[in-house]
């Protein structure tokens, strides 16, 4: 499988970007933060079948003209540039290459698709095309975790040893998940791509793949937990991984169903630990709420230093993430974070966990599949 990367051909434009949203749901209310008060986008359309959501997010774009489908905004003549697509997962493949057939630049949420012939097919449409096709990470967005990097980055800790991610789902706290969102997950992992490990996991695969490179050995024991008669969620779970870099991580999931977790958004209780030969440093919380101590904390010869003043709302990174893809198609200002190629070995690296809890946990080189 050839997994080349999208065109380079891309030029800025000299104007503010023509844009549309398709998918106004539940995660329409973070998206759209890195569009208001940005003078590098004019959105132009709103796209969704609901006249209930199409109504309730004209508000925000009282300009914009509202469609119930790709087909009718691109039968509608409105000069279009780039979409945020914000559609349920099993959507995605079929709503971006309809977006980048109509030669629109594509930022699509996560994950990219559930397996790699239908990756390879987005691909071969951004190819074809000549768009360029993001899939957006907001956590590379989130301030503790950039700032993680950075001192990562820095050697501050010494060579790093290994690290690991935890996340607790709790049955309790943060905002309201219409049940058709709920829905549309539940279908997906009936169909083997759970919605910690694969879904929201994704983002935790983006972060190590992020912080350390690429990985070339993943394991994993996939466990399931049935929280009420039909609807299973994919824990306990732990993975491990090797980067070609040599550093492991680990990352156990963990459902805690009667658990409140003060959350803003989705009740999900994150860490990220990375420890290197002199110290360590930790990333508290993301999503959630939970250790109500500063979002990061670095350890080194006997002293702790935590930062009480970064921006760490969950929600500021998808703003940020936002305001980089158009400040991208607007000003040329890269990387993109993501392009096709991470996301795809993201891709991969999830479905390597996959494999390898199929197979007992034995080891499972992402590169290897396909
Ligand atoms: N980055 C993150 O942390 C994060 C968090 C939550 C969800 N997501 C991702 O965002 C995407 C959307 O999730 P959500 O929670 O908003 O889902 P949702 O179900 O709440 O919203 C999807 C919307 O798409 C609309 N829709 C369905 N078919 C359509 C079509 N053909 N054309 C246009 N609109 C259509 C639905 O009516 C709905 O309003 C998913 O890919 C999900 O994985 C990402």
């Amino acid at each position: 499988m050839n997994e080349s990367a999208p065109p380079t051909s891309f030029t800025p434009f000299d104007r503010p970007v023509r844009a549309a949203f398709v998918g106004l749901g539940r995660i329409y209310d973070l998206n759209m933060r890195g569009y208001v008060d940005n003078d590098d986008v004019h959105v132009v359309a709103i796209v969704d079948p609901s006249d209930e959501r199409r109504a309730q997010r004209q508000v925000d774009w009282p300009e914009a003209r509202a469609f119930r489908s790709v087909e009718e905004l691109a039968s509608s003549g409105l000069g279009v540039d780039a979409v945020e697509v914000l559609l349920p997962i099993a959507l995605h493949e079929e709503g971006v290459t309809q977006c980048l057939d109509n030669h629109w630049h594509v930022n699509l949420q996560k994950p990219m698709t559930i397996d790699l012939p239908s990756a390879q097919r987005i691909l071969d449409a951004a190819r074809a095309n000549d768009r360029q096709l993001r899939v957006m990470e907001n956590y590379l967005f989130y301030e503790p975790l950039r700032k993680l990097k950075e001192v990562v980055d820095s050697g501050a800790l010494g060579t790093i040893s290994g690290y690991h991610l935890k996340m607790v789902a709790s049955g309790r706290g943060g905002w309201e998940v219409p049940g058709d969102t709920y829905q549309h997950q539940f279908e997906q992992a009936q169909l083997g791509r759970g919605t910690l490990l694969f879904d929201d996991g994704w983002h935790k695969l983006s972060t190590a793949i992020w912080l350390f490179g690429p990985i070339r050995e993943v394991r994993a024991w996939v466990g399931s937990t049935a929280v009420v008669p039909g609807v299973e969620i994919d824990a306990p779970t732990t993975v491990l991984w090797e980067h070609v870099n040599g550093v492991r991580g680990v990352w156990d999931i963990t459902l805690a169903v009667d658990m409140y977790l003060r959350s803003d958004y989705y009740s999900n209780d994150e860490r990220w630990e990375v420890t290197g030969r002199r110290g360590f440093a930790r990333v508290n919380r993301c999503t959630g709420r939970g250790l109500q101590q500063p979002s990061l904390e670095i350890y080194l010869d006997g002293e702790t230093r935590a930062f009480h003043a970064l921006d760490d709302d969950w929600a500021s990174s998808f703003r940020d993430s936002g305001r980089h893809w158009l400040r991208w198609l607007h000003h040329g200002e890269g990387p993109l974070w993501w392009g096709a190629e991470e996301a795809t070995h993201v891709l991969r690296v999830a479905l390597a966990a996959y494999e390898s809890s199929t197979y007992g946990g034995i080891g499972v080189d992402p590169q290897s599949l396909g």
